[in-house]
């Protein structure tokens, strides 16, 4: 418990803390909060650096068992994207959470300057648009700058076979394309179109998606404290849309654990909300969100990279970076552009900055990121300077693209290509699993 509780400060700071600040905001003990970080890190959930604290994208894993188990960001995420394509406008999928709202589907259009919210966020329920519809139960809902200036909102119900409020889909724009009227009238036709069709869709499914109106944790809890954190979360990544709910023996036999430990856990997770009882089944409710989904999903491929590269680059003693195509230019394609580089603290290190564009012919980032033969395992060029060498490897997304290529540039001489290809692909695997886990349910930019 105490440990979800310093998942949960995490996630409300938007990923990161001090453990000073962690104690002083939990009411914990120092060396406790040490403790849980230490396990929590040892779980891959957290990240210590120096005397800071970070969530870490494994623990995504959470948050997609949440999502998954769901049935709505899965089904109905394509008919939202569908949404936003044709109304050029951002559009998001909601669910009630307590008397809150929280987003489960996300799809970002928005130009003028605004907040963005991101999957895993939580608005206050009557302060929002899809909050009124779910209080009022009505079948649209304005938000007129409720939650920040100038952001405007339609909101509308999508409803299960049986008619009750699966979620809210909504419409977002700004006041400097749209009043909340003109909006209004704009999205009628096509959001009416969407909802029907979302609802099409939901009497399909085989598992249906539960209304999860009114859960409530009470927060509180007397009591013994689960025993070890990392049985507990195992209990919340073993849903699944295959799985949503599960009965008390199914649960400990899919997370490996004695049914005594299960129902330990589910009564603590129970008691704050983030499991309810369901007959004999127990389900997850949107609430687990708030355990690290919003600051993990609002993410680039650089940032998940960083502490790998920052790891390679202390390993080789070199220069290693990350790089992309560089589109929107007008020989867009010729170039590859630097999104993330770590160096050595040394003299005569490779100075080449975030944002530098290179040719895509004289470097082996380039020629990995073009394609072509051999270019999938790996390449070693000379280049992109006189003296310099390089050697670059893929980084995949879940589809099997190229989204970026890893480099390590160093003077010419150094280094030994196969033992630097080998450090590179292992670097590059590290960083696709956490680039699974992270971009499931939400699109990750590459930089
Ligand atoms: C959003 O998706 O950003 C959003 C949706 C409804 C609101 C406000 C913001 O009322």
């Amino acid at each position: 418990m105490r440990g979800l509780d310093v998942l949960r400060r995490l996630t409300d700071a938007d990923g990161t803390l001090a453990l000073a600040e962690l104690a002083r905001v939990t009411g914990l003990a120092r060396s406790t909060v040490d403790r849980i970080c230490a396990t929590l890190a040892h779980l891959g959930y957290v990240r210590l650096d120096g005397r800071d604290a970070s969530l870490a994208p494994p623990l995504m894993a959470v948050a997609n068992a949440c999502l998954d188990a769901l049935r709505v960001p899965g089904p109905l995420g394509p008919l939202a994207d569908a949404l936003a394509a044709e109304l050029d406008e951002s559009v998001s999928i909601a669910v009630p959470d307590g008397d809150d709202i929280r987003f489960v589907h996300q799809v970002l259009r928005r130009r003028a300057l605004s907040i963005s919210f991101r999957v895993g966020d939580l608005l206050p329920g009557e302060g929002s648009a899809p909050g009124i519809v779910f209080a009022r139960g009505v079948d649209r809902a304005v938000d007129d700058q409720l939650v920040e200036p100038g952001l405007i909102a339609v909101a509308a119900p999508v409803r299960g076979a049986d008619g009750a409020v699966v979620c809210a889909v909504s419409v977002v724009s700004h006041t400097s394309r749209h009043t909340a009227r003109s909006l209004a009238d704009v999205v009628r036709g096509p959001l009416e179109v969407c909802v029907r069709r979302m609802e099409q869709v939901l009497r399909g499914l085989r598992v249906p998606p539960q209304p999860v109106a009114g859960v409530v944790g009470t927060g509180v809890l007397d009591g013994a404290p689960v025993q070890s954190l990392a049985r507990g979360l195992g209990v919340l990544t073993v849903f699944s849309a295959a799985r949503p709910a599960m009965t008390l023996s199914e649960i400990a036999g899919a997370a490996g654990l004695a049914r005594a430990t299960a129902r330990r856990a589910l009564i603590t997770y129970e008691h704050l909300g983030y499991v309810r009882q369901d007959g004999r089944a127990y389900r997850l409710t949107p609430r687990v969100l708030g355990l690290g989904c919003a600051p993990l999903s609002r993410t680039t491929v650089p940032r998940i990279a960083a502490p790998h590269l920052a790891a390679l680059s202390e390993r080789l003693g070199e220069s290693v970076g990350l790089s992309v195509r560089d589109v929107g230019s007008g020989e867009s394609g010729e170039f590859v552009r630097c999104t993330a580089r770590v160096a050595p603290r040394r003299v005569m290190s490779v100075d080449i900055g975030v944002g530098a564009r290179l040719g895509v012919r004289v470097t082996a980032a380039g020629r990995v990121l073009v394609g072509g033969a051999g270019a999938g395992d790996g390449v070693v060029a000379e280049g992109p300077e006189d003296g310099l060498w390089s050697v670059a490897v893929p980084v995949r997304g879940t589809d099997g693209v190229v989204v970026s290529a890893l480099d390590v540039t160093a003077h010419r001489g150094r280094g030994e290509p196969g033992v630097w290809l080998a450090a590179l692909r292992e670097t590059a695997e590290a960083i696709e699993s956490e680039l699974r886990a992270t971009s499931r349910f939400v699109s990750v930019p590459a930089g």
